[in-house]
């Protein structure tokens, strides 16, 4: 059983722009990349930091706390220190509104 959990809407954030959501208690991190919209979860796998509040560029977020990266779209590591993958959930949009999938 899944559910789609509304986190926010593409009028509030702009191009290569992140904010954070909680989801029903699941801290999500919301990003922008031209036209497309991804989410992974917000606290950084190397310590206890918001993604949400990291610099994005590129399809990187850039973690505020020792700037580890992760690619958004696959939350695959992408810049040291940071080695584990960060989670990411299914994103749709519904006009304006944009919806995170979580199991
Ligand atoms: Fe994110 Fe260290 S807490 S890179």
């Amino acid at each position: 059983m899944s559910d789609w959990i509304k986190v926010g809407e593409t009028t509030d954030f702009g191009d290569e722009d992140v904010f954070g959501a909680d989801a029903n208690g699941t801290p999500v991190a919301v990003y922008r990349v031209g036209e497309d919209v991804f989410a992974t979860h917000d606290i950084c796998t190397h310590g206890m930091a918001r993604l949400s509040e990291g610099f994005l560029e590129d399809g990187l977020i850039e973690c505020p706390l020792h700037q580890g990266l992760f690619d958004v779209k696959t939350g695959e590591a992408a810049g040291a220190p940071c080695t584990e993958a960060v989670r990411i959930y299914p994103v749709k949009l519904d006009g304006e509104e944009i919806y995170v999938q979580f199991e």
